[in-house]
C-alpha cells in the first residue's frame, strides 16, 4: 500500500470517494481553533475511515501537561470536520477514544453514505471560513438573550453543557483570570513558550500573531496579555471600561477526563461557530482552567456539579475591521491519505 500526503489543492491524489470526501473535511478543520494555535493534530485517511490522532510534540509543558488543552483542540477538530462532511451530505458514525491502550487514537471516522441537503450545516460551514478569535473588546450593545439560548443548545447538542455566567459570578471569573495571569506571568517555562508561539512558530503557519491580539487595558474580565509585557492585568468594575457587554460561558463536562475533554473541544466548536453564524464575535479563555486555583474558583461557581473544560467570551463585535486570522500549518503537514494502489 503506497502512502501519499494530500496536497492543499486536493487535486494530484487519486483516492476513494469515500477518502476524498473525509480529506477534504480534514482539510477544512484545519480552521479549528486551538490552544495558541498548536494544531495539535493529526488525519490518517485510507479507504472510508479518517483516524484523528494527537500530535504529543505540540503539547505545551507549562499550561498543559495532562493535556487538556490539546485534546480539547482535537475536539474542536472533531466538530469542524463533521460539520464539513454534514455541509458535503456525507454520513459519518464517529468512535471516540476507540482504543483503551492508544491513548493518543482520539477518534475514528467511518464514512455511513449520504444524507440530504442541510441549510443549517451549509451555514456553519461557512462559519468556518470566517470564524476568527476577536479579543478586542466587544460593542456597547447586549448581546440577546435569544442569540445566547441558541449557544446552549448548540453545545448541549454536541454533549456537553454552556454555563453562562450570571452577573452575580462576574467577580469570580475576574478573579480567577487575574490569578492565572499572575501566577503564569513569572513562570519562566510560561514565558520562554509563549515566545516561541507568538514568534519564531509563526514561520510555519502556526503560533498567534500579535495583530491578532489586543490590549488587555481595563475590563472587567482580563483577557490573556499575549505579548507578556502586561504590567498585570488590572480588575474594574466602572461603567468606563471597555468590554461591559461581554458575556461569558463555560463549557462543563461530567469528568475531567480525556473523553469529556473531547467533548469539550467539539462543544466549544459548536458554540463558536454557532455565535459567528449569529453574527456575535468570540474569543476562547483557556487561561481559567490552566491554573489549579483558578479552576477550583470556577469549580465552587458551579455549585460543584461538572468540570469547567474552558471559558468562552462572546459580543456583539467592536466598531472597526476585524482582526485578521491566524495562519495555518500547510495540509500537507497534518492529513495524510493512504492510497491503494489498486484503485
Ligand atoms: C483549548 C483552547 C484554548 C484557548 N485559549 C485561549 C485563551 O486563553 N485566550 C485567547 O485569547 N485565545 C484562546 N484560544 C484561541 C486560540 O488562541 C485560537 O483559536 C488560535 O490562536 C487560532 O486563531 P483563531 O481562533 O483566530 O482561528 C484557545 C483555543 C483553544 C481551542
Amino acid at each position: 500500500m503506497d502512502t501519499r500526503q494530500h496536497d492543499d489543492s486536493r487535486t494530484s491524489v487519486r483516492v476513494e470517494p469515500a477518502s476524498r470526501l473525509l480529506a477534504g473535511a480534514a482539510v477544512t478543520a484545519v480552521r479549528a481553533p486551538s490552544i495558541w494555535n498548536t494544531q495539535p493534530w493529526h488525519w490518517r485517511i485510507a479507504h472510508d475511515t479518517a483516524e484523528l490522532r494527537a500530535d504529543r510534540d505540540r503539547q505545551l509543558r507549562s499550561i498543559d501537561p495532562d493535556g487538556r488543552l490539546l485534546t480539547i483542540s482535537c475536539g474542536a477538530a472533531l466538530h469542524h470536520a463533521c460539520v464539513a462532511l454534514r455541509a458535503a451530505g456525507a454520513a459519518v458514525a464517529v468512535e471516540r477514544l476507540p482504543d483503551g491502550d492508544d491513548p493518543d487514537l482520539l477518534a475514528v471516522l467511518r464514512y455511513g453514505g449520504t444524507l440530504d441537503w442541510s441549510p443549517m450545516a451549509q451555514r456553519l460551514r461557512r462559519a468556518i471560513t470566517v470564524r476568527r478569535s476577536d479579543r478586542r473588546p466587544f460593542a456597547d450593545e447586549p448581546v440577546p438573550e435569544h442569540r445566547i439560548d441558541r449557544l446552549r443548545d448548540a453545545a448541549r447538542r454536541a454533549g456537553a453543557d454552556l454555563h453562562v455566567v450570571r452577573p452575580q459570578e462576574l467577580t469570580t471569573l475576574s478573579v480567577a483570570a487575574g490569578h492565572a495571569a499572575a501566577a503564569e506571568r513569572t513562570d519562566p517555562v510560561y514565558r520562554a513558550e509563549l515566545a516561541a508561539w507568538t514568534g519564531a512558530r509563526l514561520e510555519g503557519g502556526e503560533g498567534v500573531p500579535l495583530d491578532t491580539v489586543a490590549p488587555v487595558g481595563a475590563r472587567p474580565v482580563p483577557v490573556r496579555d499575549f505579548t507578556g509585557d502586561d504590567p498585570g492585568p488590572s480588575i474594574y468594575s466602572g461603567i468606563d471600561v471597555a468590554d461591559r457587554n461581554a458575556r461569558y460561558g463555560v463549557i462543563v463536562i461530567d469528568a475531567d477526563e480525556p473523553a469529556g475533554w473531547l467533548v469539550a473541544g467539539e462543544a466549544l466548536s459548536a458554540v463558536l461557530l454557532t455565535a459567528t453564524d449569529e453574527g456575535l464575535a468570540t474569543s476562547a479563555m483557556s487561561d481559567l482552567v490552566e491554573d489549579n486555583a483558578a479552576r477550583a474558583m470556577l469549580r465552587r461557581m458551579l455549585g460543584s456539579v461538572g468540570q469547567p473544560a474552558i471559558g468562552v467570551r462572546v459580543g456583539v463585535p467592536g466598531h472597526g475591521a476585524a482582526p485578521p486570522q491566524a495562519p495555518r500549518r500547510p495540509a500537507k503537514d497534518t492529513v495524510e491519505v493512504v492510497v491503494d494502489p489498486r484503485a
